[in-house]
């Protein structure tokens, strides 16, 4: 992805190598935000729909950003025909991961067993999706096939 997504607060890019500092700095080193998010190499498939995930500094929590983030991104992604449903996992405990979710209008269609959760004795894990024609209509714009 090379696009450049502009929203009222953010720009977002994709990541480059010159981040790495800024993301230990504020992410992974900060155990509140990295207790939440699964290990690097552990990437869930569900049908071949497209996951989010996301993460934040702690010092930006509860002011909007990701969901406005995400917001720009399902608009992005779903003007994709060939993209019918984005989905995301969650802990069962992560209300404002949870909470997110709703906003954008995703729905918890199901509990999954991910990331070793049920091995690790964390059970199923709740997980969320939209797909395309309800997210577009929910924001008004016309679907088009
Ligand atoms: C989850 C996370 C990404 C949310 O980012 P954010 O920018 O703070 O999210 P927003 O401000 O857009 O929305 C958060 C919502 O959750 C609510 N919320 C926050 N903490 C909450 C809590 N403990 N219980 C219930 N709701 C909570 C907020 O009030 C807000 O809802 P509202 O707009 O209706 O008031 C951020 O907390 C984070 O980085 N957490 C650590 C990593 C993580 O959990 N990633 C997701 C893994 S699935």
């Amino acid at each position: 992805m090379n696009t450049t997504l502009k929203t009222k607060r953010l720009t977002l890019r994709l990541l480059s190598l010159s981040d790495q500092d800024a993301m230990v700095d504020t992410i992974m080193s900060d155990m509140d935000v990295m207790y939440w998010l699964p290990y690097s190499d552990q990437v869930s498939t569900f049908e071949g729909q497209r996951e989010v995930a996301y993460a934040i500094r702690k010092s930006m929590w509860g002011k909007g950003f990701v969901t406005e983030a995400l917001t720009a991104c399902l608009d992005w992604i779903f003007i994709k025909p060939e993209i019918f449903c984005v989905h995301a996992v969650t802990d069962n405990e992560n209300t404002a991961s949870q909470r997110v979710m709703e906003k954008l209008g995703m729905k918890h269609s199901k509990d999954v067993d991910l990331y070793d959760s049920v091995a690790k004795g964390e059970g199923l894990l709740p997980f969320y999706s939209i797909e395309r024609e309800v997210y577009l209509g929910k924001n008004g714009t016309e679907v088009k096939n």
